[in-house]
């Protein structure tokens, strides 16, 4: 699995990587803070965000439970967010946790019997639960039932629990690893993408509002475009670049101030950090372009092969500057060329 975060790594650590969407302790109080606490504040996935909406308020106005709700894609891109936000515009509360940290069947039927009358479940890492938790799963989402295990040996047998019904939501940042009969059982599957400049630009014009500091529109504008279509960047790059303006004396965040802070961080014009560079680099320079499987990969630049599956290489893939093949990751010409490279072969 992901390091989440290399948290260990980046622990007051001041510039490790800051264009990478994993979270880091020092995102945990930003997220916090910025996170936005309802559908309307909700900038961009403008689908998910109407079918969203029209289904909270038709469950609503039926005074019925919303169906369990799955959300995945890349780390930083709101699926946290939107868990909370679903039980605030449902007026219910909400119960935290996550996939890892349920380790027995026990906990996970513990929790479920807990809850009130349409309260949300939230199991953040959902693909990463232990298959004897899973399997508690389907009967308490299929018929809020949990299915308890009394005695033990050859007089054991299930006694149903009838519990009271409530709606899961659950994130991943890899739905290909869900297993297909929990995938199942959910009622609504969305599916978020990395955010377009100008939604980037309103999330950091937003930000820095409560943040209470003051970014003009090109300032704004360069720091969305350098923050790999991720909110979680596009905010901590502007708080790096807070820094740096309070340093310099600069009341307003502009075009330079964001351009000289940005490189100071090793941003590029395409938003890629060091690792991102090493990535493309090794791709190109140790594996001849590729293909290159990713655990030969994660070894030639020291970084875990989860998190180069799950924090670096799905916005490289988007962007096309790496290709995925039946054999491995390919660089493609783009690489090349971000990197100043010639292709072996290649005319001149
Ligand atoms: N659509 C959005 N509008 C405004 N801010 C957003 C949006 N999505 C995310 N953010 C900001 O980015 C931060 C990270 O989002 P969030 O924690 O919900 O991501 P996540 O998908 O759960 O990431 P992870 O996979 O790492 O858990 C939020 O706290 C919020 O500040
Ligand atoms: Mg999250």
């Amino acid at each position: 699995m992901a390091k989440r975060g290399g948290e260990s790594k980046m622990n007051g650590d001041s510039g490790a990587a800051p264009g990478a969407a994993f979270r880091t302790e020092e995102d945990r109080a930003l997220d916090l803070s910025l996170r936005p606490r309802t559908l309307d504040e909700f900038v961009g996935q403008v689908r998910p965000r109407q079918i969203l909406g029209m289904s909270i308020e038709a469950a609503r106005k039926r005074g019925e439970v919303l169906d369990h709700v799955l959300f995945s894609g890349p780390p930083g891109l709101g699926k946290t967010s939107l868990a909370h936000i679903i039980a605030r515009e449902l007026g219910v509360s909400i119960r935290v946790t996550a996939g890892p940290a349920i380790e027995r069947a026990g906990d996970l039927a513990a929790i479920v019997a807990n809850l009130e009358e349409g309260d949300v479940l939230f199991i953040d890492e959902i693909h990463r639960l232990a298959r004897v938790v899973e399997e508690i799963l389907y009967p308490a989402m299929e018929d809020f039932r949990l299915n308890i295990v009394v005695g033990k040996g050859p007089g054991a047998h299930l006694m149903p629990l009838a519990v009271k019904p409530f709606t899961l939501v659950g994130a991943t940042t890899r739905a290909g690893l869900l297993s297909a009969p929990l995938r199942d059982r959910f009622g609504q599957h969305y599916h978020l993408d990395f955010y377009g400049r100008e939604e980037l630009a309103e999330i950091v014009c937003r930000s820095a509002r409560l943040l209470g500091m003051r970014i003009d529109n090109e300032g704004a504008s360069e720091l969305a475009s350098r923050s790999r279509g991720t909110p979680r960047i596009v905010n901590r790059l502007l708080r790096r670049v807070r820094d740096y303006a309070e340093v310099h004396d600069a009341a307003i965040v502009d075009r330079r101030i964001a351009l000289e802070a940005l490189a100071l961080l090793d941003i590029d014009a395409c938003g890629f950090d060091r690792m991102d560079r090493a990535i493309l680099g090794a791709i190109i320079d140790m594996f001849d372009g590729g293909p290159v499987g990713v655990e030969s990969l994660a070894a030639a630049v020291g970084e875990e092969p989860d998190t180069i599956e799950e924090v670096y290489e799905p916005y490289l893939l988007q962007e096309g500057f790496i290709a995925r093949t039946a054999r491995g990751r390919m660089a493609t010409q783009r690489a090349y060329t971000h990197l100043g490279r010639t292709r072996r072969g290649a005319l001149l």
